[in-house]
């Protein structure tokens, strides 16, 4: 059965995965979740992942009910069961259901769910070719009102910031925070390349990504200079690449910014020597 859901450990096929009207993930968007993926069959980064749920859990003060080796094994169970070649894996721990009401003690039991389906990889045309991104007028949450270094449910804020970039005819919005400095993408961390040196935004009103990490640690192997500092709108302008990052897509060449080409317009040496050392990476840690 390629896509199986684990419902508080049951697992279900899609049409028998019902949640209730009254869980709080759907009235408020009081959940949080993570998105991963395997290579060779296995999660990739899945202690990564677990403690960022961990995080996002203390910033919304969610009790998680599960050890991290319980959900381990939701996880492999959903993944054994399924059987697929490569798997996509969506784990969600909602606030549960109560009666109706904002405050969060109305709610005493959360759900875990697993999702388990088969991986669609991205179009190779979007590694070969690059993508146009949109600097949105949406800018990220602040982290005074929700933190975007947790992954919650409540993914509004992206949505609508999607929803712009769509309309111009940008692959992805770039959004920027509250003080104007590039934040990150509606469900991807951005990069810029200045030379040997790798530029991403630090901590600090972004989603710590698990892939923005690893190529971070990566490009420091390589011999590029590794940095986290603030970018500005008119530093995209400047990189000679940039490229975007995450879990579901690796890392994909930007090449043109609200229709203004990067650098020579193509996805970029580095960016591509990057993808390439991440790749390998992958699937060796598969093996
Ligand atoms: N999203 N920033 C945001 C806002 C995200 O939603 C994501 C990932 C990232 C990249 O994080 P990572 O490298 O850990 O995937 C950055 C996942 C893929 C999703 O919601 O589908």
């Amino acid at each position: 059965m390629p896509t199986l859901v684990s419902f508080d450990g049951r697992l279900l096929p899609p049409a028998r995965a019902r949640i209730s009207v009254f869980d709080r993930g759907f009235l408020y968007g009081d959940s949080i979740y993570e998105v991963l993926r395997t290579y060779g069959g296995r999660p990739f980064e899945l202690p990564a992942h677990l403690t960022r749920l961990g995080r996002s859990a203390r910033l919304i003060g969610l009790r998680l009910p599960l050890r991290a080796a319980a959900f381990r094994r939701r996880i492999g169970a959903a993944l054994h069961a399924a059987r697929n070649r490569e798997s996509y894996v969506r784990v969600i721990v909602t606030r549960g259901e109560g009666p109706i009401g904002l405050d969060p003690a109305l709610a005493v039991r959360p759900h875990v769910l697993v999702i388990v389906r088969p991986l669609h990889a991205p179009p190779a045309e979007i590694y070969r070719r690059g993508v146009s991104v949109s600097v949105v007028d949406v800018r990220r949450n602040l982290r005074q009102a929700i933190d975007p270094a947790a992954k919650t449910g409540n993914y509004l804020n992206n949505v609508l910031a999607l929803r712009e970039a769509r309309a111009r005819g940008g692959y992805e919005a770039l959004m920027l925070d509250a003080r104007g400095r590039v934040a990150e993408g509606s469900t991807s961390n951005v990069f810029a390349v200045f030379g040997a040196r790798v530029v991403t935004p630090p901590l600090d009103g972004i989603l710590a990504g698990v892939t923005r990490g690893l190529v971070l640690a990566l490009a420091g192997r390589l011999g590029l200079e590794a940095r986290e500092r603030p970018l500005r709108p008119e530093d995209l302008r400047r990189a000679d690449e940039l490229f975007l990052t995450s879990t579901l897509r690796e890392l994909v060449p930007i090449v043109r910014v609200d229709g203004r080409r990067v650098g020579a317009g193509t996805p970029g040496p580095t960016t591509l020597r990057l993808l390439e050392t991440f790749r390998r990476r992958a699937s060796g840690a598969s093996r």
